[in-house]
């Protein structure tokens, strides 16, 4: 992991130097220039979708990809960095959305052109200029398919309900708080499990920012308090239900018939794993391929002064791409591997 951070530092700082060398409007290959700033290299989601955006600007652009490293002091900075050097476009997932605004104001200043992706920054941010655009996709859709997606277990196994009140006893992790995908997530698969005539029981809910380890250690305590009182659990990613998963199964879960409902979000190669294990309930595609390259795709039309609508993706108001979730379980994971 160490000399995999040292090799893509080592990387960026070559590219940045290459790059700076053309100075004005384009890098000295001709290409255009594109800054891309990831809230945190280390998450699991984020590093498909940066893949994805620096295979899709292959041959096309010239793109700077910067490790926020979950600071948005070091976003605000590496952004001013971008805007000195003259980037043509940049593609920001911010570290916190709220700074989103600022952002904005200050490449508006600077006349580059923005594409927000991932965590969706607020309505009245996004009218500041007519140059910034939002690639993401519904967090609601996510919560819908994972409820749905647990209100069909439910249904097709009665031993589910362990004290047989009908009523599902539920744990829910969450993400970052205030992220959209957390929020909404939460709201919305719990929705859809009472929209299918589902009684819900709350035990428990607490954030594992989307991190495996630390869904790990709450789980060990949601366990260790709640018991066989707990008949579901609902995360708002993949790497979260890992974690909750590996919990379980030192609590002697996933042999010998003992088992219990886990979801997630993503669709990441461990949780599509997990799936073919049969551990990993279900989880929802969180399209990484086509984020990343409606991201690219969108900032190089801006990059390049061309036409955003004509960039081959579908434009909700003028300034948001939605790219679709899709439910993935035991029966279609195979699709997604
Ligand atoms: C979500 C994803 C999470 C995490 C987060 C980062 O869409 O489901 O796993 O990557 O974005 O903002
Ligand atoms: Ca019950």
């Amino acid at each position: 992991m160490k000399k995999m951070l040292v090799l893509v530092l080592a990387m960026t700082a070559l590219t940045a130097t290459v790059f700076a060398a053309g100075g004005g409007q384009q890098s000295r290959s001709g290409q255009p220039k594109i800054g891309v700033a990831i809230y945190k290299f280390d998450d699991t989601f984020m590093s498909y979708t940066r893949n994805a955006i620096e295979q899709n600007a292959q041959g096309k652009a010239a793109v700077e990809t910067v490790d926020s490293q979950n600071a948005q002091p070091t976003q605000n900075d590496q952004v001013d960095a971008f805007i000195s050097k003259k980037m043509n476009a940049i593609a920001i997932n911010p570290v916190d959305r709220t700074a989103a605004g600022a952002i904005i104001d200050k490449a508006k200043v600077g006349k580059v052109p923005v594409v927000f992706f991932n965590r969706e920054p607020f309505k009245e941010d996004m009218a500041k200029w007519d140059q910034v655009y939002y690639v993401g996709a519904k967090a609601e859709e996510s919560g819908t398919m994972q409820g749905e997606i647990v209100a069909e277990y439910w249904k097709a196994h009665p031993e589910t309900d362990k004290n047989g009140d009908g009523v599902i006893q539920y744990i829910m992790l969450k993400g970052e708080p205030g992220h959209q995908d957390a929020e909404l997530r939460t709201e919305y698969s719990i929705k859809a499990v009472k929209a299918a005539g589902i009684e819900v029981e709350l035990l428990a809910e607490d954030t594992a920012m989307w991190d495996r380890p630390r869904a790990v250690e709450k789980m060990d305590a949601f366990y260790a308090r709640f018991g066989d009182q707990i008949e579901v659990v609902f995360c708002n990613n993949d790497d979260m239900a890992l974690g909750v998963i590996e919990s379980l199964r030192k609590a002697g879960f996933f042999t010998g018939g003992k088992y219990l409902p886990v979801v997630g979000v993503d669709a990441t190669a461990p949780a599509l794993q997990a799936l073919a294990e049969g551990t990993l309930l279900g989880t929802v595609l969180n399209d990484a391929q086509n984020q990343g390259k409606a991201t690219f795709d969108i900032a190089y039309a801006l990059a390049v002064g061309g036409n955003v609508s004509s960039a081959g993706w579908t434009l909700s108001d003028g300034k948001y791409v939605w790219v679709p979730y899709q439910k993935v379980t035991r029966d279609n994971y195979k699709n997604f591997q």
